[in-house]
């Protein structure tokens, strides 16, 4: 691994082997996913908590003050919108060449597999590590599942990891499960999971987070269980906690609560 490549990944993944991504590219097939509807509220308060941020380079330019120092993994593919049944029709959108003016930390494509399209996006995969070993820039590669959601089982996620460390990518995101230290054990690279939708409680995406965890993720590209809740901040500190201090759920479920009462409302 380049020296480029290992210090990108060093402000995606800090110094204790672990980090928080703020997950707020939905937009790119969802639109205005409900309380990211107007990006730059929902994203201002939350990045000093954040390790680093996927983002597309649309909300990136619009909506994210150049001068805030948070690393960027630019979101890249795309194709297919929330309206179309198959979600799996993507190609990479957005050049490295711009991700490079954008000044991003890593990119982040999706794969499929298993699905109609699964062919392209891992070509797409493998085309996007050869251009970005060249220059030294990670790829994330997303374990999208498009709307079966019910597909997130051990087995299923355990062979969409596999491929996509094999392809080449530098970092894995995909969901946590039953069994999941087997996903995270066949993958020869780092994993972090996503939030997927909005849990019922606080605390099951602290259970869910601290499961990970201990399971051999990484840590977390989380999205809206953090911005779609009333406390956002307090979300993402407690998180924190548990991806960078090793608090049980308990605990961060203190640290929400003593943040929520400190500063009631959206802060
Ligand atoms: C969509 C994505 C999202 O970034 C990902 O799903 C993480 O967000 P959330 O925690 O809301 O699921 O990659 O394909």
């Amino acid at each position: 691994m380049s020296w480029g490549l290992q210090s990108r990944m060093a402000r995606i993944i800090r110094g204790d082997g672990h980090g928080v991504m703020l997950a707020v590219d939905h937009g790119y097939f969802m639109g205005p996913t409900r309380r990211l509807e107007k990006p730059r509220e929902t994203i201002a308060p939350l990045l000093p908590h954040t390790d680093s941020i996927m983002i597309t380079r649309g909300v990136l330019r619009n909506c994210v003050d150049p001068k805030a120092d948070v690393p960027v993994v630019l979101r890249v593919s795309g194709g297919t919108s929330i309206l179309n049944e198959d979600l799996s029709k993507e190609a990479v959108t957005t050049s490295v060449r711009d991700a490079v003016r954008l000044n991003a930390s890593a990119v982040a494509l999706s794969i499929f597999v298993g699905a109609p399209h699964e062919h392209q996006s891992l070509v797409a995969l493998g085309g996007l590590v050869n251009e970005c070993e060249e220059i030294g820039l990670p790829v994330l590669a997303v374990t999208a599942v498009g709307k079966e959601l019910e597909k997130r089982d051990a087995r299923y996620l355990g062979l969409a990891t596999r491929i996509a460390a094999e392809f080449g990518a530098h970092l894995v995101k995909t969901y946590h499960c039953d069994d999941f230290h087997k996903v995270v054990e066949g993958c020869p690279v780092p994993v972090v999971i996503a939030g997927g939708p909005k849990l019922d409680t606080e605390m099951d995406a602290f259970q869910l987070t601290y499961d990970a965890i201990h399971d051999g993720a990484v840590g977390v590209d989380m999205g809206r269980n953090i911005w779609q809740n009333d406390h956002p901040v307090a979300m993402i500190r407690a998180v924190r906690a548990i991806v960078h201090e090793g608090a049980s759920v308990k605990e961060a479920g203190d640290v929400f609560r003593s943040l929520r009462e400190g500063k009631k409302g959206r802060k």
